[in-house]
């Protein structure tokens, strides 16, 4: 994807249609070379900085096991272990450490951090999740999608049931329009995405021949589909408060067997980036059983855990798409 040299990715829509597709095929191609034990190392001697101001466990990881099977080294910053944003400007930061490192992963809150230090490093800045975006989510679900649906992208239908005004649900939108798929935003009005972020994915759908649906109704937005998304409830950052008020919201729109058999098609497959609250095993599902009885949230137990459930397939291809956008931005085309 020559294009990408040196470029950021703080967004879908930072890339072309055809960018999106390229880097999915680089993905394609890095992890069958990766399972055939014929990776090449392209970018030996790179050194890339991960920062993240929120917690991660897939994102993290992905970075560095494709930076080190790619022979680039890693350095890890937590909110705690710098003076980025405490003692020193975000700008500042940026223009620190594009002089030690060759690319920069940001996870936050705010979007418009990761838009200054992509601004000022003067090195490629990769959005590793923010409250409005999720890029390196929403490419390894595409990728996930095209390996199981073995159809064409554009034949590809699915639906995000859920909190769709965050990062996921942007995400997902703008990813589905720009490639040609049939999606569906299925949740209550108020947590659809904002207007400026359905406009955008209208304009790649009035390109692309996507069909877009928001809507609220679970029978109508799940018909047909091959894959049901959702995402937790409660985002990280959000204040515990909004929990009551999230379960009264979104317990009609809990992704379940009724919910999947509503799709009609036996064939459906289940998908959620990950972390997911479906047990008791967690701290926050025990506060939250503890408050409000629940055992399961956004997706039951049954269906995590079920043959339609693709969750562990669609982490695993965080670390190859990560990968291919490290390939892309980095190594000299
Ligand atoms: N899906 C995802 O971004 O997971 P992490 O928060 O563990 O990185
Ligand atoms: N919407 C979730 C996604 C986690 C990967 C969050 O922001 O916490």
């Amino acid at each position: 994807v020559a294009s990408l040299f040196g470029r950021n990715v703080l967004k879908e829509t930072d890339l072309s249609p055809d960018e999106f597709r390229a880097l999915l095929d680089l993905a394609a191609e890095l992890k069958a070379a990766k399972r055939e034990r014929r990776e090449e190392r392209r970018l030996t001697g790179r050194n890339i900085a991960l920062l993240f101001e929120k917690t991660s466990t897939r994102t993290r990881c992905a970075f560095e096991v494709a930076a080190a099977d790619q022979g680039a080294s890693t350095t890890y910053l937590d909110p705690a272990g710098s003076q980025m944003g405490h003692k020193e400007s975000i700008k500042d930061t940026a223009r620190v450490l594009g002089r030690f490192y060759d690319g920069i992963e940001y996870r936050g809150a705010g979007h418009d951090i990761v838009e200054t230090l992509g601004a000022w490093a003067g090195v490629p800045v990769w959005n590793g999740l923010t409250d409005d975006w999720h890029p390196t989510q929403s490419l390894c679900d595409a990728l996930t999608m095209r390996e199981h649906a073995g159809k064409p992208d554009a034949e590809i239908a699915f639906a995000y049931v859920g909190d769709a005004r965050f990062n996921m649900g942007n995400s997902l939108l703008v990813m589905g329009a720009m490639l040609g798929m049939d999606v569906r935003i299925v949740a209550p009005r108020s947590l659809w995405p904002s207007d400026s972020v359905v406009a955008q994915a209208r304009s790649y759908a009035a390109e692309s021949g996507s069909r877009v649906t928001l809507t609220e109704d679970v029978a109508e937005g799940v018909r047909g589909v091959d894959f049901v998304h959702t995402d937790v409830w409660v985002s990280m950052g959000e204040a515990k408060e909004v929990w009551a008020e999230r379960i009264e919201m979104l317990a009609p729109y809990q992704v379940n067997a009724e919910l999947l058999a509503l799709t009609g098609n036996p064939e459906v497959r289940f998908m959620h980036c990950l972390p997911a609250f479906h047990d008791l095993e967690t701290k926050v599902g025990q506060d939250v059983h503890e408050q409000f009885g629940l055992t399961e949230l956004e997706v039951t137990d049954d269906v995590f855990e079920s043959e339609a459930s693709i969750v562990f397939d669609q982490a695993e291809n965080r670390m190859h798409t990560i990968k291919a956008l490290l390939v892309a931005t980095l190594a000299q085309p």
